[in-house]
């Protein structure tokens, strides 16, 4: 694996003071980046056979290997002012580094447990290609990190950061959909900055291109995983569960990015817009295995994306109040949160039929 980035020791002392990334890195919120663990059993088991021909050209795709060099600093990687950066900008944009180097980070370590319990040959070369491919980009992450003298202590969070256990059909559907939107976001905010390069701040940017093909394979080997066994998008409760993942997984990233303001508004990006955007990406990607697409054009979605940040935001104030009057607005909060969730959660779906064959190229 290149953890070219991680020697963890020396990046404990690196830590800056100002920020504390671990902390950071480590919060267990509904909304932070989690780790995840799974019966790696179960997924051992799985049989490829009825995708074989697609599996095989996607494995070849992966061993080939085309971003090798990729994730390297070059002449394009321009010097960072980081001192004359806004100091909300700085910290945004720190925090949106870290999560996204955690996030990368987990699916890291997903991918090596499985790589390393499994005796199953496909999907044990699969989950190594995954691996090496995330701790590439959790490293690079690193790297742009540790300029503005901070950075993420990736062997400490393997241990302190708790473990969620998710069944293996969980798994695929949150970490496909975690590799789709994954990809959406890095292309979106590429090409938004392929027209607008005076918004580029950063020149980690430029790097995602290549960056988001690699979640875009990755997504590719879930959606194949899926197909070898339909029950898992066909039956009745199974797609209720589809369904609860993408409604899940878009109203946190909603609420996640409405909180980094100037961050969005230093690239240029109106928020409400570029989440939009993503998830009509990723629904329109979904399709190639779901059944359905959420219909974010509802007009019970936006308002209740907004009723859900703005209970975000309060049950934070509340919890920051504390005493009495603090946990019954926590409580009033959340509960407000699960109600905005149940409403977006029952609009009724756009059906779809998804194609015979699974396999989709990056075309944004
Ligand atoms: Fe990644
Ligand atoms: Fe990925």
């Amino acid at each position: 694996m290149n953890m070219h980035a991680t020697t963890h020791d020396e990046l404990a002392t690196e830590m800056g003071d100002r920020f504390d990334t671990d902390a950071m890195a480590q919060e267990s919120t509904l909304l932070n980046p989690r780790f995840y663990t799974t019966d790696f059993d179960e997924m051992d088991r799985i049989d490829v056979s009825p995708v074989r021909e697609e599996w095989d050209k996607l494995i070849g795709q992966m061993k080939s290997d085309p971003n090798k060099g990729h994730f390297k600093k070059n002449e394009d990687w321009d010097k960072v002012d980081w001192d004359g950066m806004d100091p909300k900008l700085k910290r945004e944009f720190i925090d949106f580094l870290v999560s996204s180097c955690t996030a990368e980070f987990s699916g890291c370590v997903l991918y090596k447990e499985m790589k390393r319990r499994g005796t199953n040959k496909d999907i044990c070369e699969l989950f190594n290609y995954m691996a090496r491919d995330e701790a590439r980009h959790a490293g690079f992450i690193n790297d742009a990190l540790r300029e503005a003298g901070v950075a993420v202590n990736l062997g400490f969070l393997t241990k302190a950061k708790k473990y969620t256990y998710f069944r293996p059909k969980f798994i695929y559907y949150a970490t496909y959909l975690s590799e789709k939107i994954g990809y959406a976001r890095y292309i979106t905010i590429y090409r938004h900055l392929e027209a607008n390069p005076d918004k580029r701040f950063h020149p980690i940017f430029k790097w995602f291109r290549e960056w988001c093909n690699d979640e875009f394979s990755h997504g590719e080997a879930f959606a194949l995983l899926m197909r070898t066994d339909p029950k898992l998008t066909e039956s009745f409760t199974n797609k209720l569960w589809i369904r609860f993942f993408l409604t899940a997984v878009y109203s946190t990233m909603y609420v996640r990015d409405h909180a980094r303001p100037e961050f969005h508004k230093a690239l240029g990006v109106d928020i409400d817009w570029y989440d939009q955007e993503v998830f009509r990406k990723t629904s329109e990607i979904a399709k190639q295995v779901f059944p359905m697409e959420l219909d974010i054009d509802h007009p019970r979605w936006m308002p209740n994306l907004k009723r859900m940040e703005t209970a975000f935001r309060k049950m934070e104030a509340a919890e920051k109040q504390g005493g009495l009057g603090g946990r019954l607005a926590k409580l009033g909060a959340m509960t407000s949160a699960a109600l905005a969730f149940v409403s977006i959660y029952t609009i009724p779906v756009k059906k779809s039929t998804p194609p015979a064959s699974v396999r989709l190229e990056p075309a944004y």
